[in-house]
């Protein structure tokens, strides 16, 4: 296997790149051919293999005792100590499960994991499709709009905003810290006058003080909903959980619920838009929206990619890694590669079999998929009974993130029937 691939690696890493033409699908491409281990050198981060190959991402997802999420998910996370003891206003202490490896990670999870099985989730099928509903009939009958603002963003807000208990009033404070934290580098979305990490701290003590709020309440008045879970949560020894570890979930709950499902919903739209004759078998036959969900989160892998540090030397595909390393994992051309996907360059919402790794696989398999696919599937289902025409009204552009990715904007003009 050779590796003659010539490209730039701010490319795959730099926001910037990523908010102005997208994911490099065709560097991804090379190097799934000709080096799916390749070792990564730039100026600007320290040096990391790519992983490329649906195969090789299954294996070191498997593998959580080599391969650790402890260093954190992101290329340029610092390591952080969790402390049970610690006022929730002290995040720079705050641990997530995500940032934890076995046998921590197990504990942490099945806090909350029952909440999450389909089952459980079954529950919110109504509150899903109303929301939906009321999110089209606001558009009216005819017109145009940022599908991104009006739609994908408002959607998963109400649901989310739902399982965590937080008023609709409220959810505009929601909105402006998913924006900060993860697409912190692009001007459009900084809060005006202040430096990033000074915006985050300001956001996350609102989010905060709402947040101490709630699971007070919570704590007198316990419901259904997750919120009320996480309040009375108690560990494996029969402690409750501490005050930084609920709010990390609480948190965590959120961010990693909020920007994925929208950029799936409107990259899905963008999809379906450049794909017409998807777009009218969707309409046709509105019951595909079951595996149109599955094809656009292959397509459009919001989650771009998961980092990884080794705890032990690994050889994979004869390249030799050594512990303390460090390996990126991007889903998005995973999700393109030609071993597992037939024609993988084509949107095609009736893919079956759809191996796809966007919601990631293993130890760390995101624990909302299922809240995920039930809202996108009832906002697509519900478009797909009411669209008569929609179209581009302009170009779309993309958000400076080279981990959650996708739309930044969507301008469509539309025509819509009134609900059945
Ligand atoms: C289309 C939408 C979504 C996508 C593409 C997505 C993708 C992912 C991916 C790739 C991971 C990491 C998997 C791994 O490392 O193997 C993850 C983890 C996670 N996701 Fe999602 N996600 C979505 C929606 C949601 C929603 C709606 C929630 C919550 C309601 C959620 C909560 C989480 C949590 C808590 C984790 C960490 C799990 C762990 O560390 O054990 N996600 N997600």
């Amino acid at each position: 296997m050779s590796s003659l691939i010539d490209f730039d690696p701010d490319d795959l890493i730099t926001p910037s790149n990523y908010g102005l033409s997208g994911q490099p699908h065709e560097i991804w491409s090379q190097l799934r051919k000709h080096s799916p281990v390749h070792r990564i050198e730039s100026s600007s981060h320290p040096p990391f293999y790519a992983i490329t190959r649906h195969a090789d991402i299954m294996n070191i997802s498997n593998k959580p005792n080599v391969f650790s999420n402890g260093e954190g998910p992101m290329m340029l996370d610092k390591p952080t100590t969790a402390r049970r003891d610690a006022n929730p206003d002290e995040f720079g202490q705050m641990r997530t499960i995500i940032e934890m490896d076995p046998p921590e990670h197990r504990e942490f999870r099945k806090v909350a994991s029952g909440f999450f099985t389909p089952r459980s989730i079954h529950r919110l099928d109504e509150i899903v499709s109303e929301c939906a509903r009321a999110q089209v009939d606001k558009l009216g009958q005819e017109g145009e709009c940022d599908f991104v603002e009006q739609i994908a963003q408002r959607h998963p807000l109400r649901v989310l905003a739902t399982i965590l208990g937080i008023a609709p009033e409220e959810e505009d404070l929601l909105l402006e810290l998913t924006q900060q934290l993860f697409a912190g580098d692009d001007p459009d979305l900084q809060r005006e006058g202040e430096d990033r990490d000074e915006a985050t701290r300001s956001l996350l003590a609102d989010f905060g003080a709402l947040f101490t709020r709630i699971i007070e309440d919570r704590r007198a008045n316990p419901t259904d909903d997750l919120a009320s879970l996480l309040a009375n949560a108690k560990m494996a020894d029969g402690s409750a959980m501490g005050p930084i570890e609920t709010f990390g979930y609480y948190l965590i709950v959120f961010t990693a619920g909020h920007d994925t499902t929208r950029n799936a919903i409107s990259g899905g739209m963008q999809a379906l838009l450049e794909n017409p004759d998807q777009m009218r078998r969707l309409c046709a036959n509105p019951e595909l929206a079951k595996t149109t969900v599955e094809e656009v989160v292959r397509w459009t892998s919001p989650v771009n990619y998961m980092k990884r540090h080794l705890l032990e030397d690994f050889e994979l595909r004869g390249v030799k890694m050594k512990a303390g390393e460090e390996l990126v994992m991007y889903y998005a051309s995973a999700n393109r590669d030609d071993e597992v996907f037939d024609q993988p360059f084509q949107f095609n919402i009736e893919r079956h079999p759809n191996r796809h790794l966007g919601f990631g696989t293993g130890e760390h398999f995101c624990l909302g998929a299922h809240v995920a696919r039930l809202s996108a599937r009832a906002l697509f289902l519900e478009l797909a009974n009411r669209v008569e025409e929609i179209e581009p009204a302009a170009d779309p552009t993309y958000i400076s993130s080279s981990f959650v990715v996708g739309l930044k904007t969507l301008p469509v003009r539309y025509k819509i029937r009134p609900a059945a």
